[in-house]
């Protein structure tokens, strides 16, 4: 038999059995009988016996996978973005909840810095909750500057992401290709844009932390510190899980084009703002620039910030990046309980009437 001929002719069996059986010589046309030849006796009982339970599962439509397969097969399903989503979606719903709590407990649990200095603890711990809050948040506080620690934590994984990239990393290939093909995908520009301007914005904080910021001794509870590096680790991610399915540059420049200008501002302001707070006797009523009319307006430039990335890095056919918009909403929540708290604390200090024509943090809103 010609050698090409032999080749197609034997290939059926090839595939089917992965091996030819040794008894077979490939010869003849292909019948129940050949095939017989090819698949070892026990492969056939194991064809049947499987035949024979699909159907048995068929014809029994009340036997559903047990709960937990079913959970875990679909967690496992999930594309990395939804992961981190639920995470900024959980740590926002957790800051709601602390929000509705009664006020000692919530003032225990949000406040840290200066506000925490303020806050006087309260005088009878009657309510179980309170004194159970007052026990917890009383151990395990650190120095309010051990936000440092979030920004070079951003910065490093930042340039670890960079480096996985450039060098086709197995970290970020594992993470970009459950993501692939899971919906639309933002392009290489735009993840790149994102990208820089995470940097950029840690880069500024490290400096201003190194340079600006006055020392203090006002602590956080430490709860509120992993919550801040679990934000930042989660945010190099979301920087470029959406854009994993694109090789091309440009496509989505516009967005780009609308969210760094906005970014900029934000990015400029804020550092105004830091440097206002950083230049005021400890602790007075801040007035410069966007204070006066806000509260809180570094924590307003933050939200911005996040906002600008979330635009910049929108996917193709949507308006706005889900990964990072919902680390804008973790934003401005926590950020929201905290101004209000803020708010809280300098109508004690200076009085009512000091904070009384101001917006806490997001003007003509809140
Ligand atoms: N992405 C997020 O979820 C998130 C969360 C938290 C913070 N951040 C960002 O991190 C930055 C800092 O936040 P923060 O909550 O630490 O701000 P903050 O409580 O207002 O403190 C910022 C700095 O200003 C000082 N300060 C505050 N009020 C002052 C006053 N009335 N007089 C004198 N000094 C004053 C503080 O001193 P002390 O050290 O003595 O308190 C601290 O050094 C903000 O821009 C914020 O947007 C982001």
């Amino acid at each position: 038999m010609p050698r090409l001929a032999r080749h197609l002719y034997l290939r059926p069996y090839v595939k089917l059995s992965g091996k030819l059986h040794p008894g077979s010589s490939g010869m003849g046309l292909p019948n129940r009988y050949s095939r017989a030849l090819v698949y070892p006796t026990e492969r056939l009982v194991d064809l049947r016996l499987a035949r024979r339970s699909r159907r048995r599962t068929e014809n029994n439509h009340d036997l559903p996978p047990p709960s937990w397969q079913w959970s875990l097969h679909t967690l496992t399903a999930l594309p990395p973005s939804q992961y981190i989503q639920t995470f900024y979606l959980l740590a926002s719903a957790a800051c709601l909840a602390t929000a509705a709590l009664p006020s000692d407990a919530r003032s225990l649990l949000a406040d840290y810095g200066a506000r925490k200095a303020a806050s006087s603890p309260p005088a009878k711990r009657d309510s179980a909750l309170v004194a159970l809050v007052a026990a917890l948040t009383s151990r395990g506080q650190v120095p309010h500057s051990w936000f440092t620690a979030f920004y070079t934590l951003s910065v490093c994984c930042s340039l670890f992401w960079a480096w996985q990239f450039l060098g086709s990393g197995v970290v970020l290939r594992g993470i970009a290709e459950r993501q692939a093909g899971t919906g639309p995908s933002a392009s290489l520009g735009q993840t790149a844009a994102v990208w820089g301007m995470v940097l950029v914005q840690a880069g500024r904080r490290v400096y201003e932390h190194a340079v600006v910021i006055r020392a203090s001794r006002s602590t956080m509870w430490w709860v509120h510190w992993v919550l801040g590096l679990g934000f930042y680790l989660f945010l190099s991610v979301a920087v470029w899980v959406e854009g994993s399915g694109k090789e091309r540059w440009l496509l989505g420049g516009w967005k780009v084009a609308v969210a760094v200008p906005v970014f900029v501002f934000a990015w400029v302001n804020q550092y105004r703002c830091h440097k206002h707070l950083a230049g005021l006797r400890k602790y007075s009523l801040p007035s410069d620039g966007l204070f006066s009319h806000l509260v809180c307006p570094h924590y307003a430039c933050e939200c911005l910030l996040y906002f600008s990335l979330a635009v910049a890095g929108a996917p193709e056919g949507q308006w706005l990046n889900r990964t990072l918009l919902c680390a804008t909403a973790f934003a401005v929540v926590n950020l929201g309980v905290t101004a209000a708290g803020t708010r809280k604390w300098y109508a004690d200090k200076f009085g009512e009437e000091a904070v009384a024509k101001k917006w806490n943090m997001i003007p003509f809103v809140f």
